[in-house]
């Protein structure tokens, strides 16, 4: 069940609130940094919130693409230590990449001109030009005693979470996970995005609602992407 990132990301298709007056087109991005930080600040602060983070916590973050929400979540909490792991092959392949192509095919497709200075106007709004990530992202999964020994090499977590990587397993996959998790921090939690109306969401993800996650996991925190900060 589980799903390559890349196909994760061709989900998302979000508008950026700049369109082109002519076209009556705006421009849309995938899963781009510039629509998907504000998200992850979202939820470094709902962790910070659920799991009180002080300066003294160490946090594994697990399924992390690119790292944006450990980003985040090393700003809010200054002093915070935060690792990243993804095992996704296209995080690797594209995580020090800016995003420029995309978009600037985005920006394109609404119809702006290369030369036309609202192009650029757009561009300098959606695109610094850096890396995607920038973080260093770590490729484990944690799943084997080799690779949690790697990812402990520099020390304990007092904290193990992910965060939307749940309904993408399996229940077996997410038990499995779930246990490996709490082999490397004293608390495991889950931020997850929970069944909301299955006609909006992909059948073919694993949606429960939060009650039911905690019935499949009951040894770790489950708090959800889409509500105010709460823990079962
Ligand atoms: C749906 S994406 C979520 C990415 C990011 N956390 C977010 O919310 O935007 C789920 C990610 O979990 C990763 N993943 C799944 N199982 C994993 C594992 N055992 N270890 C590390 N990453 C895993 C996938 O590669 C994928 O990038």
């Amino acid at each position: 069940m589980s799903v390559d990132s890349q196909t994760f990301s061709d989900a998302y298709d979000i508008g950026t609130g700049i369109w082109n007056p002519d076209t009556k087109q705006e421009v849309r991005l995938g899963y781009s940094r510039a629509v998907i930080l504000p998200m992850c600040r979202d939820h470094a602060r709902k962790f910070m919130s659920v799991l009180r983070l002080t300066s003294n916590d160490s946090v594994l973050v697990v399924g992390a693409g690119f790292g944006w929400t450990g980003e985040c979540l090393a700003q809010e909490v200054p002093g915070i230590a935060v690792v990243n792991t993804d095992n996704s092959p296209w995080v690797h392949s594209v995580k020090g990449d800016p995003e420029t192509q995309d978009i600037e095919a985005a920006i394109a497709a609404t119809g702006f001109e290369k030369a036309d200075p609202r192009y650029a106007k757009a561009l300098a709004q959606l695109d610094d030009g850096l890396p995607r990530s920038r973080m260093t992202i770590e490729n484990e999964d944690s799943l084997t005693k080799a690779s949690r020994t790697r990812l402990l090499s520099a020390g304990s977590y007092t904290h193990a979470v992910t965060e939307d990587v749940m309904p993408w397993l399996s229940d077996a996959e997410a038990v499995t996970l779930d246990a490996a998790m709490h082999l490397m921090g004293a608390t495991v939690t889950h931020m997850i995005t929970p069944l909301i109306d299955l006609t909006r969401q992909d059948p073919t993800s694993n949606w429960k609602s939060l009650i039911d996650w905690k019935r499949l996991l009951p040894n770790s925190n489950i708090t959800g992407t889409n509500r105010n900060p709460e823990v079962l």
